[in-house]
């Protein structure tokens, strides 16, 4: 079991409230850089090929360690350790939290309810392994005997954002001759469209659902298999051409899909964390299975950094508390993740749902409501796209918003100076975040190019900059496999102490299972023309209205 303990009742959390308004409320960061030369020394974490710089924050050493000690008070390492041990910290499904286990490549067993689940993780690896040789070397075949290149991944939420964010960052190792799709929305138009890219013969359909029983998905797949069928004639070639990524196997073999043609996970792995686990068939399709292991690989290695590494160097658990920092002390809501990258363009929305599913909480571990904020708002688009679009807000608007900067030293796409412009874009947006540009900057500038000194003075105020506006700076070496899944559980742990210290349950989702039997009330009353009573007036007219204009 997790610790039950209200943050706000700890003597940290007296002491940061304390640190907030008497001291770091007023403070720029640059009078912190301007009065310690060591500042990125002091604030910055190097782990292998990722530099974290955290320096331009507005903390000092006793932020850092009143927020440690929030940590401490909070039991964060009792907390660390309960999840990697496969306790059933998710305790309103009574379930472990083990997407660790699926990168483990220790020799250290991990028990559920007394049984080791390293054998049954390995089993599965190395069917996806034999299953990627025989998609890639032609071995299996369809059903006209052809080589499959299509994968069709059709899944939604946690069983499609992590393929389709990991297989568009690492497109530089898709394997040759290989092409993914991804259908997740229940809107035909997504399916439809891919299906026009891909030919019956030569599609492998990956039916991708922890449960088996998601409306959009099961709603997807079964169209995909009447294309297929109304092409290919004969329900046996469905085994060479559907293969399903499932905890479900009653529900598989239900949907035709043979046991042999199921890789198997576990209810341990949670929706939103199941790309290291047969979720990310899709990837090892694409990339190969020697580069997914490289990802589980990368991950792993932040597993045994975040379980091991002293708080003060541990990039997560700084991460989280520079985050709660903002969150419950400066009231900032949302955090921007900003990738100068254009192949990591889905990794904003891929930990939008990370981080909003799992901590997008209001009612604690006793099951009372919280007395204070949780989850921000995740959002996000690549560099420098983002800076023409929404930073004018980040710069200048009234929320504060906290941004990770993210990018490759290194470009897979070394074109003339592309590379060195994007990266001087993003060291620029994080210098001018933080210093802003003062009065009598703006003054000086403008008097060298305006003679009117009331002119100059009426527009000063709009071309003032507060500056003092929060950044990380995750700077890799390059996007590779490995370096990729070390930096998404940088992440995905980050989200874990945030939520333990918040005391509320980051791994179920009361609140997206409510979407789902809501839509299956209201979907038999669209089955006719009748009017409906049965909901307020709003909804009613809706579906009135609705029913009239779809004649
Ligand atoms: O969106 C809610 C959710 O429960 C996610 O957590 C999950 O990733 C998604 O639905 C899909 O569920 P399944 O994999 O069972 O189809």
């Amino acid at each position: 079991m997790l610790p039950k303990i209200n943050p706000t009742n700890t003597q940290a959390w007296f002491l940061l409230k304390k640190h907030h308004d008497e001291e770091m409320n007023r403070r720029h960061m640059r009078d912190l850089f301007a009065a310690d030369k060591d500042r990125f020394e002091k604030f910055s974490i190097q782990f292998e090929d990722i530099l974290f710089d955290y320096s331009k924050n507005i903390i000092n050493q006793k932020t850092l360690q009143l927020l440690l000690q929030l940590a401490d008070e909070c039991h964060l390492k009792e907390g660390i350790h309960a999840m990697f041990a496969g306790i059933k910290i998710n305790e309103t499904e009574h379930r472990s939290v083990l997407h660790t286990a699926l990168r483990n490549f220790s020799d250290t067993p991990i028990l559920v309810d007394g049984k080791d689940v390293m054998p049954l993780v390995r089993k599965v690896l190395n069917h996806m392994k034999t299953f990627c040789r025989q998609i890639h070397e032609g071995e299996w075949k369809g059903y006209t005997g052809k080589k499959i290149k299509h994968i069709v991944n059709i899944g939604i939420g946690g069983s499609d954002l992590g393929p389709v964010m990991v297989t568009e960052a690492l497109k530089p190792y898709w394997i040759k001759g290989m092409h993914a799709h991804f259908v997740s929305n229940v809107d035909a138009t997504q399916l439809v469209e891919i299906l026009k890219e891909v030919n019956a013969e030569e599609t492998l359909f990956l039916i991708a659902s922890k449960t088996f029983t998601t409306q959009e998905t099961m709603t997807n797949a079964h169209s995909a298999r009447d294309w297929f069928l109304k092409q290919a004639k004969d329900e046996a070639h469905v085994a060479k051409h559907f293969v399903a990524l499932s905890t479900n196997e009653k529900e598989v073999t239900k949907f035709g899909i043979d046991k042999a043609n199921m890789f198997e996970f576990w209810d341990w792995v949670g929706g939103r964390y199941s790309l290291w686990s047969a979720i990310g068939l899709s990837i090892a399709l694409t990339i190969g299975y020697d580069n997914f292991e490289q990802l589980l690989k990368g991950a792993f290695a932040v597993d045994e950094h975040f379980k091991t590494e002293r708080f003060e160097k541990n990039i997560p658990v700084i991460m989280a508390l520079v985050g709660i920092w903002y969150i419950n002390f400066f009231g900032a809501q949302s955090e921007a993740i900003l990738p100068y990258d254009q192949y990591m363009h889905r990794f904003p929305a891929y930990f939008q749902q990370g981080n909003m599913e799992s901590n997008g909480k209001s009612v604690d571990r006793m099951g009372n409501p919280v007395n204070y904020s949780t989850g921000p708002v995740i959002w996000g688009e690549p560099g420098t796209n983002g800076q023409h679009a929404f930073y004018q807000l980040i710069h200048q608007g009234t929320p504060l918003i906290p941004c990770d900067f993210i990018a490759p030293a290194k470009s897979h796409n070394p074109l003339g100076d592309h590379h060195t412009k994007l990266l001087s874009n993003f060291f620029a947006q994080t210098e001018a975040l933080m210093n802003g540009k003062t009065e009598a900057e703006v003054k000086e500038e403008l008097m060298k190019v305006m003679s009117n000194e009331d002119e100059v003075k009426k527009l000063v105020p709009f071309k003032v900059f507060a500056g003092n506006k929060p950044t990380n700076s995750f700077l890799l070496k390059e996007i590779t496999p490995y370096s990729l899944g070390s930096l998404i559980a940088l992440y995905e742990h980050k989200i874990f102490v945030q939520g333990l210290i918040w005391n509320i349950f980051s791994f179920d989702q009361w609140g997206v299972e409510l979407g789902k039997q809501l839509a299956g009330k209201i979907l038999p009353e669209l089955n006719d023309d009748k009017m409906v009573t049965s909901h307020d007036s709003s909804t009613n007219a809706l579906i009135n209205h609705y029913k009239k204009m779809r004649k």
